[in-house]
């Protein structure tokens, strides 16, 4: 193995590569057939291996699992189900000693309802300081709540604290699961509260934090009817009642100071799920570091819309200044390899578009599982656990199932140690053949070419070709080869029609399929094309 990176690099994480961990479907230390911090720590190595620069990992604090950990009810501990603190510091370190970042997911939006806060609010009943950390309000009546707002997961987003009480006539705003209440960012208490939760783990050593639907912390003065009033479908971003406040900007400007007391900074990325224009103005110079492209994330297979959406994201890092982050995967949505279409196109292109996302300027994210280019597993319906599934009939289950090990069925294709219990989703059908033994032996894999990329992406940027500071310019050639001139000499093409594609001038010095015999991009594949000599 080549020496680990340093840690202390100003500026690192501009173009760096992060790895999404789900811990709970990572690997199996304990055999409880849930994933968790032993695993993860013994599978270091393999994710060493792939040449990211770190890990975001998902919550793992105590938490009683409604929404998979994102119902947080201590923010600053480990859950039993994952492990112990101790088994969290010695995996740290062991990350650290391999020059891999730690990220953690912090849950600012809302807790769970057994927070100790939250169980305190309720005890203490209406008009009290306890009830003013969340939104408990009056009802219109003991049957109709404040206002009109529905919950993203399906329902309203508000439920009454005691249905069968005259006394206490108050409902409690949740925009998840009732086991998820909102915390009221209106109360100053909620501020310091959450600068300690920043602190505890900083002062760890915890390198950065994902911030969790960052951009709904702030609801409009007054909680009235909403035009839009964010379904399971729309999501939050059509309830402008709860979406993208002017005041959630001094939050992040807070946390911003926070991260930068420490050394080396410890960097802040938003889950904000904003249209490009909006969700830059979270990554100007005195917030968050990055902030997810997520207008790029859920595109379908189409070279005009990756050209608009890329063209208006580039639009907006030029008017703020921040760096692009790119993912095409996460464990909220649909895996790329299915959404592209599934099966062998759908595999193929999903392999493209990881190659794609590497060239692109900025950071990026990569899903665990994506190296494997899994598709979505049609979880069976008595399996599913998601709550979006069980309240608003849509389910994540199946871009969270289990990732496979080995190619023999055991043990959930090695997920787990022997004589576990079965995991906690079921594995799918075929998954041997696309597990990451399977990866390691094929010279061909999507895992190999990932390693490779990463390797070539470092070398180009060591030789200055690459630039964290690089511009991207978009464009479609002969209707379907998506181009994005990175700098001044290095492009990313994409075949997005189903003829093969002449490329841009230059030498193609790494594609996802091999190119035809003329020298044509296939359909389907992605190209990096240096376009001077260097
Ligand atoms: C974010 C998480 C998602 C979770 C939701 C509520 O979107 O990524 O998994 O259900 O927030 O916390």
């Amino acid at each position: 193995m080549s020496e680990p990176a340093p840690l202390h690099v100003p500026g690192w994480w501009q173009d760096a590569v992060i790895y999404q961990v789900y811990p709970r479907s990572f690997a199996d230390g304990d055999g409880d057939g849930v994933g968790d911090l032993s695993g993860l720590l013994t599978r270091l190595p393999y994710i060493a291996s792939l040449g990211v620069d770190g890990i975001w990992m998902t919550p793992f604090q105590p938490s009683p699992q409604v929404d998979q950990g994102y119902d947080v009810s201590d923010y600053c501990g480990v859950d039993p189900l994952f492990g112990t603190m101790a088994q969290f510091d010695a995996l740290l370190d062991a990350a650290h000693a391999r020059g891999l970042r730690i990220f953690l997911d912090v849950v600012p939006n809302h807790c769970s309802s057994e927070h100790p806060l939250f169980k305190a609010a309720v005890a203490a009943g209406p008009g009290s300081p306890e009830r003013a950390m969340f939104h408990f309000v009056d009802g219109v009546d003991g049957d109709t709540p404040p206002n009109n707002w529905q919950s993203v997961f399906g329902g309203r987003a508000w439920s009454r604290v005691d249905p069968g009480s005259d006394a206490d006539q108050q409902w409690y705003l949740h925009l998840f699961a009732p086991e998820q209440p909102d915390w009221n960012w209106r109360n100053p208490a909620v501020g310091d509260y959450f600068e300690g939760v920043l602190r505890f783990w900083f002062e760890k050593g915890v390198d950065g934090l994902r911030i969790d639907v960052a951009h709904a912390l702030f609801k409009a003065e007054g909680l009235t009817d909403s035009a839009g009033t964010g379904t399971v479908v729309d999501g939050l971003r059509s309830n402008p009642q709860v979406s993208d406040q002017e005041e959630v900007h001094e939050v992040y400007r807070r946390w911003r100071r926070v991260a930068a007391s420490y050394s080396p900074e410890r960097v802040l990325v938003g889950e904000v799920n904003l249209a490009p224009h909006r969700a830059a103005r979270y990554t100007r110079h005195d917030e968050m570091h990055q902030a997810f492209a997520f207008s790029f994330v859920k595109l379908g297979w189409d070279a005009a819309a990756w050209a608009a959406v890329g063209t208006e994201l580039e639009e907006a890092r030029r008017e703020h200044g921040a760096p692009l982050t790119w993912a095409l995967e996460n464990h909220d949505i649909v895996r790329s390899a299915t959404r592209f279409g599934g099966g062998e196109q759908g595999a193929l292109r999903a392999r493209a578009g990881l190659l794609a996302i590497l060239g692109l300027p900025g950071g990026a994210y990569i899903y665990q599982g994506q190296e494997l280019n899994l598709p979505e597993v049609d979880v069976p319906l008595e399996a599913r656990v998601d709550p979006m599934w069980t309240r608003g009939g849509v389910s994540r289950d199946g871009a969270r199932v289990p990732l496979p090990w080995t190619s023999a069925s055991e043990n959930a294709f090695g997920f787990s140690p022997p004589g576990s219990a079965s995991p906690w989703l079921p594995v799918a059908a075929g998954w041997g053949s696309r597990s990451v033994e399977a990866h390691q032996a094929g010279e061909d894999s999507t895992l190999q070419l990932l390693r490779a990329a990463l390797e070539l992406r470092k070398q180009l940027t060591e030789q200055e070709i690459l630039s964290p500071d690089d511009g991207g310019t978009w464009r479609v050639e002969d209707r379907s080869l998506l181009v994005c001139e990175r700098g001044d000499r290095f492009l990313v093409a994409v075949a997005m029609g189903d003829v093969p594609a002449r490329l841009p001038e230059g030498d193609v010095v790494l594609s996802s399929s091999p190119l035809t015999a003329e020298g044509l991009l296939p359909p389907d594949a992605a190209a990096w094309v240096l376009t001077q000599d260097s």
